[in-house]
């Protein structure tokens, strides 16, 4: 069993279920291993704590201590990283479902803009009129999915739209974001996004002597050791990439934005099991805590550590709530007590 599960077992003999238990420590450890790795191959390369994974003050300030900055994609993600102290400089806004009001706030203290779209930048242009100063922005590239752009991000059509737009009001591009969502295997992915915004580097360090090269997040939950291995690969690979593009890497700023790659593994959910029902085919037991609680558990298997098992059984481990979804897991063997996941401030 992991520290956290030992750490979990205890703390659920003394306090009352449910219950998240965070090791800081191994956040803390996770974060640095995954910000060195890249700092190997890029010396000037940035982080930024993706807020919507867990925005605990906890956790986000912990982060800020370590340089990281904190890439936010809500209004109330915003006020919260301004409040666990980040500065302007030091956060970006994300997202496709931006508000004036976030728009304005973002700009007001100097936060760097990702741009989904034209309706970002017809925001950017009403908050140009107020905002202090230049307000820095980053064109996010929709990336192919499965022979598809993805629905985040600019098309080249889209980009060319948004560029002569921003270009209207007087500013430019400060760099470009791709994220590939939650699976980066490999560099293949980042490397041909890459390509597709080669020009767009060059242009950027022509005018402006550096790039913001933001590659997002999706480096699987891991463990500090583990994310070194995985991460340094596809670090080396891009800076080869960039090489053969004639982007000089020594003008690039890498910026990532990972979340659930330095929590999942350092957070556990504990629960316990309130009944369990027999029926035909299968055994139920019913939580007390509910899926909402897991939000990723369609597309990653969480490992749970069983209280008393693990049994022959298999079970539908449910939640207490009365629709549908609230399955969290299928087909489990034994009845756990707790299992990893991200979850809410
Ligand atoms: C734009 C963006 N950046 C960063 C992240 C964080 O990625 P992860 O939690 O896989 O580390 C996400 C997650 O979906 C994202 O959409």
């Amino acid at each position: 069993m992991s520290d956290l599960g030992v750490i979990a077992r205890r703390m659920a003999r003394e306090h009352p279920t449910p219950f998240y238990v965070i090791d800081v420590k191994q956040i803390r450890s996770n974060a640095n291993a995954l910000r060195s790795a890249w700092a190997e191959v890029f010396p000037g390369a940035r982080c930024m704590y993706s807020y919507k994974t867990n925005p605990l003050s906890a956790i986000c300030r912990q982060l800020r201590a370590l340089g990281y900055g904190a890439e936010v994609v809500s209004d109330m993600e915003l006020r919260w990283a301004i409040s666990d102290g980040f500065v302007g400089a030091d956060i970006a806004l994300n997202g496709p479902a931006k508000t004036r009001a976030e728009i304005a706030l973002a700009a007001g203290v100097g936060a760097t803009i990702q741009v989904d779209g034209c309706r970002d930048v017809r925001l950017v242009r009403d908050a140009a009129l107020s905002a202090p100063s230049e307000i820095r922005l980053v064109a996010r590239i929709a990336t192919d999915v499965r022979g598809e752009y993805s629905r985040f991000g600019m098309t080249p059509a889209e980009l060319d739209e948004a560029t002569s737009m921003i270009r209207g009001i007087g500013l430019t591009w400060h760099g470009v974001h791709v994220h590939l969502g939650g699976i980066v295997r490999d560099a293949g992915r980042h490397i041909s996004a890459i390509c597709d915004s080669a020009r767009l580097l060059r242009d950027i360090i022509m005018e402006r002597g550096s790039v913001v090269l933001n590659l997002g997040g999706g480096f699987g939950p891991a463990s500090a050791a583990e994310l070194q291995r995985s991460t340094r690969p596809i670090a080396q690979a891009i800076h080869q990439a960039l090489f053969a593009l004639e982007v000089d890497s020594k003008c690039v700023v890498v910026t990532l934005e990972p979340g659930r790659s330095i929590v999942e593994k350092a957070a556990a959910l504990v629960a316990n099991v309130l009944s369990v029902k027999e029926r035909t085919d299968c055994r139920i037991a019913t939580l007390n805590v509910a899926s909402n609680l897991l939000p990723t558990r369609c597309y990653r298997t969480h490992p749970i550590d069983f209280g008393r098992g693990p049994l022959e059984a298999s079970y539908l481990l449910a939640g207490p709530q009365c629709f549908e979804d609230d399955i969290i897991v299928r087909d489990a063997l034994g009845l756990p007590i707790w299992a990893t996941a991200t979850f809410c401030r």
